[in-house]
């Protein structure tokens, strides 16, 4: 495989801050995030009325607290990320709403927290109509509507279909409009969200759904949700999405329902990757390099316990190396990179199915860095303690400067609250 176009295979800094440093400062693996490129990606949407940035991509406060301070607002599909996004500063019960709740389900205590701070429930199921009715009798809701079909980069990211688990089913909306009627509620918007890590065209589809939907409920509508999925480029040959096509498409379903009921549309996005995936960089070290066969392994420090895409996707991240002496050796070879995991899966060069792939990277020395790319979103957020392995610091960069946003996990973090009975 070539070294990719776009993404450099040799990297000494990260936005003007030596990758060296960083480690050295910080130690490895670390998760380093450039507020910078954030902010450009919400910049990037500004068409739209309100960004709602899907938080479970990366809901660090400090990244949140970016977010916000860039003017998005935020969504959130548990109970702890409704009070990471207070914590963060998001204020609930504001028009339009701060923070919306989006979940197919409530457990006890995210329906505790959403009656308790008015925040607005999109509700992904009809049980949760019937649960929030019953509780908060007389207040707003939007429905979440599973259009039948769906796509995403993996079978395992497309949420649309009846193979999906999420949304109300299309034809059960008259259904869900009595439920609301009878538990008094308020049906005042509509969301769809068909998969993550899609493409234009199938999502250019969902624009024709959701109208058809609104249209079916009428005037109540007052807002509606493209939803997430935006896919980012991972790969130097993929070409980044057309995002002015993309407005333009919901701006016409948009354009067309106002014309139809005669009030105001507000159009939300919902993009989770799209604003964090670019941004953030794992800088591992690698501690090992050995000969098996045919294959050269530089084995680093993270493994799929700090990010866990490629084992679980097949999924491809660009990769580059910072050599911890100056002057780096620059010949490439064709490597695999694995991490330090008790497991034959721990590869982050990987294709879906576990089939181990090579990448071309720069002759490496053991103690140089390898750098793992575009891992700002769904990265540090599927972390765990398998091999009783520490979760990563994260370092935010803001304004040229690092600021330690989490520290690494102690082994008192790892076994915090287990206990051995008397
Ligand atoms: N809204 C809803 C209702 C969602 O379920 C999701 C993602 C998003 C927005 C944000 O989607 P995005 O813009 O990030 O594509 N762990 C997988 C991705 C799972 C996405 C789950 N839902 C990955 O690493 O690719």
């Amino acid at each position: 495989m070539s070294a990719d176009q776009t993404f450099p295979t040799v990297r000494t800094e990260i936005n003007g801050v030596s990758v060296r440093n960083l480690a050295k400062s910080f130690g490895t693996p670390t998760y380093v995030y450039d507020a910078e490129k954030i902010a450009q990606r919400i910049a990037d949407l500004q068409a739209f009325d309100v960004i709602r940035y899907a938080q479970k991509a990366n809901s660090n406060l400090a990244v949140l607290d970016w977010v916000r301070r860039q003017g998005a607002l935020v969504d959130a599909v548990s109970a702890f990320e409704i009070q990471r996004a207070l914590a963060a500063g998001f204020v609930a019960a504001k028009d339009p709403p701060e923070i919306v709740y989006t979940a197919d389900l409530f457990d006890e205590a995210s329906l505790d927290l959403v009656v308790k701070h008015d925040i607005h429930v999109n509700c992904g199921s009809p049980t949760m109509i019937d649960q929030y009715g019953q509780r908060a009798p007389g207040r707003n809701i939007t429905l979440r509507i599973n259009p039948g079909f769906g796509h995403g980069h993996s079978q395992k990211t497309n949420t649309g279909g009846e193979q999906s688990k999420h949304g109300i089913w299309h034809d059960q909306v008259d259904d869900c409009l009595q439920r609301a009627d009878r538990n008094g509620l308020g049906v005042t918007g509509l969301h769809m969200h068909i998969g993550s890590g899609t493409d234009l065209d199938h999502l250019a589809q969902v624009c024709g759904a959701l109208e058809k939907t609104a249209l079916q409920i009428g005037r109540s509508i007052t807002c509606i949700s493209a939803g997430g999925g935006l896919p980012t480029v991972y790969r130097g040959d993929e070409r980044p999405v057309d995002l002015q096509r993309y407005f333009e498409l919901w701006d016409g379903t948009r354009k067309r329902l106002e014309a139809a009921f005669d009030h105001p549309i507000s159009l939300e996005i919902e993009p989770g990757r799209y604003l964090t995936a670019e941004c953030g960089y794992l800088i591992t070290e690698i501690r090992a390099i050995k000969q098996m066969g045919g294959n050269l392994f530089y084995l680093v420090d993270a493994g799929f316990n700090n990010l866990a895409r490629p084992i679980l996707y097949g999924a491809y991240h660009p990769m580059s190396i910072c050599a911890a002496q100056e002057n780096p050796n620059p010949h490439h070879q064709e490597v695999v990179v694995g991490g330090p995991l008790c497991e034959s899966g721990d590869i982050f060069t990987q294709d879906e199915g576990g089939f181990v792939s090579c990448r071309s990277l720069p002759v490496a020395a053991v103690g140089d860095y390898l750098i793992i790319e575009c891992a700002g979103a769904y990265g540090f957020v599927m972390s765990s303690n398998y091999n009783s392995k520490p979760m990563a610091a994260e370092v935010l960069l803001r304004d040229g400067k690092p600021h330690l946003v989490r520290t690494r996990q102690s082994f008192k973090d790892v076994i915090r609250g287990e206990s051995i009975p008397e």
